[in-house]
């Protein structure tokens, strides 16, 4: 279906505030012992729980994860939902990074196919290249936002610099990049370019992979190796810390550590990952915490050193 360009302007698009990530549903490529069973199921238990994004990538599982999602989509109406999906890794060069605009054009063709729908909502450059122009990358998403196989361009994993250059004629929508409590850098690095270009800003590991939810102890660091010893225990006991917010709201922490980013005004969407329906269903209770100014301020300021 065709969509009038008008129509499709970042003005009048509207997403959930809590999505799924979905590189545990097909990303048999990224991580070991994977059912797909459970993705498929992942992605059910995402859409009867009411959330409204679904973030998934070529990259995981090289197309599985497009086509488990494109399966389990199936009956519910799609006007309910909004699908992120990325591209760049190149499938025909040893997944080497592909920015041009007849790769992408293709990418988005291959990814609707995938996904059996008619439209992405957002379509994210999943990694910048280093020859192509980024303008002239998303000049080539820009066209098909405006035939409608896309609904609104995002970049990924671009530095201030090659957001600049891919935004120079104000055609980007999102950013997706790495940000969580543990890793803030890019409040400093792109946030005030966003924020000034009114460009949506999506985190990717919100629960730093797992570590957040709090079900890690300081003893298990072999999983955790980007962090020192010393770094790791004072997240584990700054998580220890939130506890009394989080027994408060009778909530988790995972929950809790949700709902201070869908209390940041800065984060259009949180995409925490699952690999299983149940933490999905947990994940969702989040929605019912809400956090007090107070609260707030004591979980930024407990992890203002990162
Ligand atoms: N644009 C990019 O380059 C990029 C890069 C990375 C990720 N992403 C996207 O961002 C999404 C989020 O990142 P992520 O999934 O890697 O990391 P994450 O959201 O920080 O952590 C998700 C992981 O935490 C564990 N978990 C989730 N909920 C839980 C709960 N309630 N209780 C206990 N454990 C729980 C699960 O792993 P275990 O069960 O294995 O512990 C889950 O896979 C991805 O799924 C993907 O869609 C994008």
């Amino acid at each position: 279906m065709l969509m009038d360009p008008e129509q499709v302007t970042k003005v009048n698009f509207q997403a959930s505030k809590l999505g799924i990530g979905t590189n545990k549903v097909g990303g048999h490529n990224l991580f070991d012992g994977l059912d797909d069973h459970n993705g498929y199921e992942v992605i059910k238990e995402a859409l009867d729980s009411g959330i409204q994004m679904i973030d998934t990538a070529y990259m995981y599982g090289l197309g599985r994860s497009e086509q488990i999602i494109g399966e389990a989509i199936k009956g519910y109406p799609r006007e309910n939902f909004k699908i992120a999906t990325k591209a760049a890794q190149d499938p025909d060069n040893h997944l080497s990074l592909n920015n041009d605009p007849a790769f992408l054009k293709k990418a988005v063709d291959d990814a609707l196919r995938r996904l059996q729908t008619d439209y992405i909502d957002i379509f994210y450059i999943h990694f910048p290249d280093e020859r192509t122009p980024k303008d002239e990358a998303v000049a080539a998403l820009n066209e098909l936002k405006n035939t409608g196989k896309i609904r609104a361009i995002g970049v990924s994993n671009f530095n201030l610099l090659q957001i600049k250059e891919a935004n120079k004629n104000g055609q980007v929508d999102y950013v997706e990049d790495h940000y969580n409590l543990v890793h803030r850098d890019v409040e400093k690095t792109i946030w005030p370019y966003l924020k000034e270009n009114h460009i949506q800003f999506v985190p990717y590991f919100p629960l730093a992979s797992g570590l957040l939810t709090g079900k890690y102890t300081a003893q298990d660091t072999t999983q955790f190796s980007e962090w020192s010893t010393e770094s790791f225990e004072v997240i584990i006991n700054n998580l220890k810390k939130i506890k009394p917010i989080s027994e408060k709201h009778q909530a988790t922490i995972a929950q809790t550590v949700v709902a201070w980013y869908i209390a940041n005004p800065e984060i259009s969407a949180v995409i925490p990952g699952a690999r299983l329906p149940e933490q999905v269903a947990n994940n969702v209770a989040a929605l019912k915490v809400t956090l007090s100014p107070q609260e707030y301020q004591t979980i930024d300021q407990l992890f203002g050193q990162f």
